[in-house]
């Protein structure tokens, strides 16, 4: 029996421990986000928010000049008998109610501008921010992440600079003037009230502590739920492919699971708060009334006078009341804005070196100098790879899957930096120039074309913006794409869907090619670019895109051989070396690995 009690005990003890110290391992929240928070969020709206506060204070003000009425009409009006008073004051009340309420609607107004000037350019400042984000950060972190910064963080920040300034600022002005009211009125009455002051504050401290170690799992939680909701709609129709609809609907309940638990034991702690006050509340208030009647009766103190004291404690349990829901919001948004600042902090890794200089569009030579890459390090993806691509020339990378190809490109591009060797163009380090011109000299169809929701118009012109509808329609025909073009019921203003869904792999490829013909840039990279192309279009595309290539320096991956033949030279990449190199006839004559794949596609077709 002592066993279990003292078992009790233990648990009853850890458990209050818990509750207690749960937040110390999650450290402080630092002052200095608050100014920062301020200074980029806030104080930009000054104006507005300025108003704002004013407002609410003036709307405090009124209700607590009521208070002050009830105390004259009680003494002047009733005690006195005197119906002119009652009139008068009655007056009075109307009179103050009009006046908060104009203060509250003004309040309301200032504060919803100041909150959605700041959302907007808060909004913008995530976006240019995250446009500028290295893919490989991009592809580490996940969608749901980064939407979150979006939702969750930056409308938890605003919430801060508006919402909370408001409600601080009103429940301070309310709580001065009400305190000041009770001083006024019955100044024994408040030192008899003052042992509620440690016995409301303890409990409410520890209330808040608990809230701001959940409020931080949250965010955790959050960005589980977005990023499971964000790959469920982008692979519905593979997880309705492999019937995967119940498993991916348990996995979905898992998560919201742990976010209502969370949700749950905030709102426990919250729930505890109101009992806990009312309590409080209520021991002071019979302890006034015991007070209260001898001051009275003593003639301390007049009905008049404790009446208001009455109102003015009831009226100051409402911002009392609110400061750890308030409390809650600070901590959540400051957490919010530790999270959010991160990530506008966090600069690219590859941008832009001081002195970096435009590319002029001309002639370009590119060059892999003995480049060595790996994605993850100690996992090497393409090791020592020497190659000169001279200008105008067409360079073919053929090889296993995985061999390292697309990376090639990815390197070209500079979406990725080798960690060891250089990438030139015309001799020059691409690291040299900005990544803007670089990119501008580049036109890619990848291996998995992306087009944007929008109409095939918009799409192949999304390189060129100036381009002409002629100018569009001739990079289609080049493309082979304008016949199916036409066929379509809005024909160039036919949307395509969610990245492009609503047309075919073909489609799409021809809709990228004439993408990539219309930017026109002086480096073209073909990644598999007619791989979903049936014999007849590959033949028709392949001379429209040889045309393309003249004068350009071309590199283009093909699994297909036929597709690379006439190629000035030709790569093989495996195991991210180049094992290989030469044109068709040259491999042919070598014996190696590009005969053997030559042999097994060619089969029978001599
Ligand atoms: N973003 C990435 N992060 C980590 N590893 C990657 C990434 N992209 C590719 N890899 C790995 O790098 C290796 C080379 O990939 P790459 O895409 O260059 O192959 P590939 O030659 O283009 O193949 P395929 O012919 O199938 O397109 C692969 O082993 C792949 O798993
Ligand atoms: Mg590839």
């Amino acid at each position: 029996m002592s066993f279990t009690i003292t078992g009790m005990f233990t648990k009853i003890k850890k458990s209050i421990q818990k509750f207690i110290q749960g937040d110390k391992n999650n450290g402080r929240i630092k002052w200095s986000l608050y100014s920062r928070v301020w200074r980029e969020i806030g104080r930009p709206q000054w104006k507005w928010l300025l108003f704002g506060v004013i407002a609410t204070i003036g709307a405090a003000g009124a209700e607590a000049y009521t208070i002050t009425l009830v105390q004259q009409v009680v003494d002047k009006a009733f005690i006195q008998k005197s119906m002119a008073n009652i009139y008068f004051f009655g007056l009075q009340v109307i009179a103050a109610f009009g006046v908060k309420g104009i203060f509250s609607y003004s309040k309301s107004l200032l504060m919803a501008k100041a909150g959605l000037n700041a959302s907007a350019a808060l909004q913008q400042r995530i976006y240019r921010h995250m446009v500028k984000m290295d893919v490989a950060k991009f592809y580490g972190d996940g969608i749901g992440k980064n939407l979150n910064y979006f939702n969750v963080q930056a409308t938890a920040v605003l919430n801060l600079v508006t919402g909370t300034l408001v409600n601080t600022v009103q429940q301070i002005a309310t709580l001065a003037m009400t305190l000041g009211l009770m001083i006024y009125y019955a100044p024994q009455l408040c030192a008899v009230l003052l042992f509620l002051v440690p016995a409301i504050m303890i409990p409410m401290v520890l209330i808040m502590r608990r809230r701001r170690r959940l409020s931080r799992e949250s965010f955790g939680i959050a960005n589980d739920v977005s990023q499971h909701l964000n790959q469920t709609l982008h692979g519905i129709k593979t997880i309705q492919a492999f019937a995967n609809e119940k498993s991916e609907s348990e996995k979905f309940a898992t998560v919201l699971n742990s976010s209502m638990v969370n949700s749950y034991k905030g709102t426990q702690a919250f729930a505890l708060q109101s009992p806990l006050l009312e309590l409080m509340i209520s021991i002071g208030l019979c302890m006034a009334l015991i007070a209260g009647g001898h001051f009275i009766v003593s003639g301390a103190i007049t009905t008049g006078d404790f009446t208001a004291f009455l109102l003015a404690l009831t009226a100051a349990y409402k911002p009392v009341r609110s400061i750890t829901s308030t409390s809650n919001t600070i901590q959540h948004g400051l957490l919010a804005a530790e999270v959010l600042f991160n990530f506008l902090d966090s600069k690219p890794g590859i941008q832009d070196a001081p002195d970096a200089r435009e590319l002029k569009p001309g002639k370009m030579s590119v060059t892999f100098d003995n480049v060595s890459f790996a994605y993850v390090p100690d996992e090497p993806v393409l090791r020592d790879i020497d190659l000169k691509v001279p200008a105008g020339t067409v360079c073919a990378l053929v090889g296993p899957s995985g061999g390292g190809k697309t990376t090639m490109f990815n390197l070209i591009e500079r979406f990725y930096e080798p960690q060891r060797g250089k990438i030139k163009i015309n001799n020059t380090d691409i690291k040299k120039f900005t990544l803007h011109s670089l990119r501008e000299n580049i036109a890619e169809v990848s291996q998995d074309v992306f087009l944007f929701n929008g109409t095939i118009e918009e799409n192949i012109k999304y390189g060129a913006p100036n381009a002409t509808f002629e100018q569009v329609r001739d990079a289609a025909m080049a493309a082979n794409a304008h016949e199916f073009i036409m066929s379509l019921p809005k024909k160039y203003k036919s949307d395509v869907g969610e990245g492009g869904a609503l047309l075919s792999g073909g489609q799409k490829q021809r809709i990228a090619i004439a993408r990539a013909i219309l930017k026109d840039a002086p480096i073209l990279l073909l990644d598999e670019a007619t791989s979903a192309l049936d014999t007849q279009s590959e033949k028709l595309i392949q001379s429209a895109l040889r045309d393309l290539m003249r004068g350009r320096t071309t590199f283009v991956i093909a699994h297909r051989l036929s597709t690379v033949l006439d190629a000035d030279i030709i790569c093989v990449v495996k195991d991210g070396r180049i094992v290989e190199r030469g044109t068709d006839a040259e491999l042919i004559a070598m014996g190696g690995e590009y005969k053997r794949l030559r042999d097994i596609q060619f089969k029978g077709k001599k």
